[in-house]
């Protein structure tokens, strides 16, 4: 008897996944956390208006969804003031970064991200074969300047840039990516990840301009419009890039729950203005709990909050395992510096009760 024969590839890839998700804590764990402040989700919900649609379309859900997402992208087109033809929309950024990996990574490819960066892009990579090389964060920055001298340096197929950035929150001007994107070498994609970008200030997107094929941008319903379980995102490239998206993409990949929720959050820009208040408040809140306890909060153009604790990875992976064990799910980056860190969502008032309750006592313990 013979199993199956996996591919040279596959066999050489570490059985890991890049998130231990919260479900699979609390089932470890026994009993559910109070507060779910570790995976950048918003705790304030979709807009009413997509819930209606997701009930209304749940009756038609033996219907597979519109395989070209049509009306999605007809939206998202006139809204943004960019053709039909430049969008692509798929399962999540996380499903759009698959596809994109795997239209231009082949085994032994360069690919370049930033040291601590956005694990899911390096897990597709590593997927197909691409050969990462990262740089450090500046500053608790990623460096667009040192991503592009790596490019050069590498040949590389794909340079990533998170703007803003996760794990820290931080972010560069339009001005700094737009330079980023004209020194982008030949050969190479600037692949711009724009998961936050509706909590961050003005002039921290450059304009579209899907003319341009040296950059595809990518967003997501998963965190302004609170629909990260229905997977919805959605990438703005060069017509020819998006064109190729079809040919390897799931055919029909996109619930149909989730499309009709997509379009009617979409169309709720009251929504969206409340959550981009709320998360507003919750970051200051955050960042007061944590002052408070005499941590340092970096500023934030996303819906979280990343806190320094003061001391080694050591220090914040204790404080991470204190504030677990008291029923608060956090995460924290996995590289020094960064890893001086955790990463604290923002949630609703109830969620951050929890939090400022149990921080001391974390701390506390944390420092033995
Ligand atoms: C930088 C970044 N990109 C992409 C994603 C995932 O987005 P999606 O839910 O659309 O797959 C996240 C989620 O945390 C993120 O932080």
């Amino acid at each position: 008897m013979t199993g199956p024969r996996l591919t040279p590839l596959a066999q050489s890839l570490p059985a890991s996944v890049p998130f231990v998700g919260p479900e699979t804590q609390e089932r470890a764990r026994g009993r559910p956390f109070r507060a779910r402040l570790g995976a950048n989700e918003s705790l304030f919900g979709p807009s009413p208006k997509a819930i209606a649609a997701m009930q209304q379309a749940a009756a038609e859900a033996w219907k597979y969804g519109d395989a070209q997402n049509h009306d999605l992208r007809a939206v998202l087109a006139a809204d943004l003031g960019v053709p039909p033809e430049t969008i692509m929309v798929g399962e999540g950024i996380d499903g759009l970064l698959g596809y994109l990996v795997r239209l231009l990574v082949a085994p032994g490819d360069a690919v370049v991200t930033s040291e601590g960066a956005y694990p899911t892009f390096n897990y597709h990579v590593a997927g197909f074969g691409g050969v990462l090389h990262k740089v450090p964060f500046a500053g608790d920055h990623e460096d667009p300047e040192a991503l592009i001298a790596k490019a050069a340096e590498t040949g590389a197929k794909i340079v990533y840039l998170s703007n803003p950035d996760n794990p820290m929150g931080t972010w560069h001007d339009a001005g700094r990516v737009q330079a980023m994107i004209d020194a982008v070498p030949p050969g190479t994609l600037l692949m711009l990840d724009e998961a936050y970008i509706e909590f961050a200030p003005e002039g921290t997107a450059p304009p579209l301009d899907p003319a341009d094929p040296r950059v595809i941008r990518m967003r997501t319903f998963s965190k302004a419009q609170g629909l990260a379980g229905a997977r919805v995102g959605y990438a703005i490239g060069a017509a020819p890039l998006i064109e190729a998206f079809h040919k390897i993409r799931n055919h029909f990949g996109m619930c149909r729950v989730s499309q009709a929720g997509a379009l009617a959050a979409w169309g709720d820009k009251e929504w969206l203005a409340h959550v981009q208040g709320e998360v507003a408040r919750g970051r200051q809140e955050i960042a007061r709990i944590a002052r408070a306890n005499g941590l340092t909060p970096l500023p934030s153009a996303t819906n979280f909050v990343t806190i320094d604790c003061g001391g080694d990875g050591a220090l914040a992976r204790r404080v991470l395992e204190e504030l677990t064990a008291r029923d608060v799910f956090v995460r924290m980056p996995g590289v020094a510096p960064l890893d001086r860190c955790v990463r604290v969502s923002v949630g609703d008032a109830q969620a951050l009760a929890v939090l400022a309750e149990e921080l001391p006592a974390a701390l506390a313990a944390a420092r033995g």
